[in-house]
């Protein structure tokens, strides 16, 4: 896949300008509110029309004026397809994918890309919640119906949860607690073989490029947390059913205690070691954000693999906090795909063996 140029208007503070950018790597220099990271936004809103920084399209509209509009010329499924969007203050934007006019969901697969922010630092160091994230996201892309398996799951959990948290008030409401309970154990059962199944396929892609990473310092690994009574995520359906149903009964008189569903899907983890240590808590900076970074492009390798396709990779500000070595790594090892890096040194670019640099001043590239 591939973003041959994308073309602004009015879009924060980009100038109206249209930017090409090279088939392999470019990086994006600047220096502080220059605009490097507004420009992913705009090639990242060609891939399904959402922002990573916003859901208000207002936001995105520069602060004096009415709409502001996005376009590019992306390649992707083996052909070449044209983006636009116009985002209105106050109205329902306008979308088009090749002159016809589209839906959010058909604008969803025009181009698929990997994105890397420094909020994906709290993928290591951060709570569960960052990690279940980075699975289902990944996973929704990959398996279609998983995404309306994991809205049925959450359908059932909040149910459950509201009975767990009215039931004194509302004693009638503890009829059907075990029915949803069942139903929270049969959904979690196939959550978990997807979960597993996704843990082990990152594991695999990501280990080699961490260790390529660390000039093989560093081995990385990536484990799979789920409902302790499941012994093997990845056995028959209804195995994991009988073994997460046996520990909700466990826990039934707790759960009823403290208002909270203790045991499901919901509380799934990835564990990630470097060197058998606990990356959460004892990573450096710099560990977590390589981690992280293996993590995303081993989600681009198992995308490849899976579809034949090479998404594009953007990442913003991953440079710094990494050393020399590891700079060198992501300016010239990340390479077979389309990578658009932003970074405020100029030092780190003397780094890049090809590629192109576009250099951003006041919202405009430059040079
Ligand atoms: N809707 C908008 N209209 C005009 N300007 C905007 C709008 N939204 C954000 N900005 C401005 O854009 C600037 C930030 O741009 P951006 O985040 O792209 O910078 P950057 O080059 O990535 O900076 P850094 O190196 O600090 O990450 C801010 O100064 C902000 O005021
Ligand atoms: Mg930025």
């Amino acid at each position: 896949m591939q973003v041959y140029w994308v073309e602004t208007e009015n879009f924060r503070l980009l100038a109206g300008q249209k930017v090409e950018f090279s088939p392999g790597i470019n990086v994006i220099t600047g220096e502080n509110a220059q605009g490097k990271t507004t420009l992913l936004e705009a090639v990242y809103l060609l891939t399904g029309a959402r922002s990573f920084r916003t859901s208000f399209d207002r936001e995105l509209i520069a602060f004096e004026a009415d709409s502001a509009f996005v376009g590019g010329a992306v390649r992707a499924a083996d052909r070449d397809q044209k983006i636009e969007l116009r985002l209105l203050r106050g109205r329902t934007r306008q979308m088009k994918r090749n002159g016809v006019r589209s839906t959010p969901a058909q604008m969803r697969d025009a181009l698929k890309a990997i994105l890397f922010s420094p909020d994906d630092l709290g993928m290591v160091r951060g709570p569960a919640a960052a990690r279940r994230r980075l699975m289902d996201a990944a996973i929704s892309q990959l398996r279609p119906g998983y995404g309306a398996l994991l809205a049925d799951y959450n359908r059932v959990y909040e149910n459950k949860l509201r009975i767990l948290k009215d039931w004194r008030e509302k004693p009638s409401l503890l009829e059907p607690l075990d029915d949803f309970s069942r139903s929270l154990a049969a959904y979690s059962a196939r959550l978990i073989r997807y979960r597993a199944s996704f843990a082990r396929l990152l594991c695999e892609a990501a280990a080699p490029i961490h260790r390529e990473f660390s000039a093989g310092q560093e081995e990385l690994s990536i484990g799979y947390a789920t409902v302790s009574t499941v012994a093997d995520p990845a056995a028959p359906e209804r195995e994991i059913f009988d073994a997460v149903w046996e520990r909700q009964n466990q826990l039934r008189q707790a759960e009823l205690d403290a208002g909270s569903c203790l045991v499901g899907a919901h509380k799934d983890d990835l564990t990630i070691a470097i060197n058998g240590v606990d990356a959460r808590s004892f990573a450096s900076q710099g560990q977590a954000r390589t981690a992280a970074l293996s993590v995303k492009l081993a989600e681009r390798d198992i995308f490849l693999d899976d579809t034949g396709e090479m998404p594009v990779l953007l990442l913003d500000d991953v440079l710094s906090e990494l050393d020399a070595a590891r700079q060198e790594f992501v300016l010239n090892h990340i390479g077979g795909g389309q990578t658009l890096v932003t970074c405020c040194e100029a030092e780190s670019v003397s780094r890049l063996l090809s590629g192109r640099v576009l250099h951003m001043e006041k919202g405009r590239v430059t040079g």
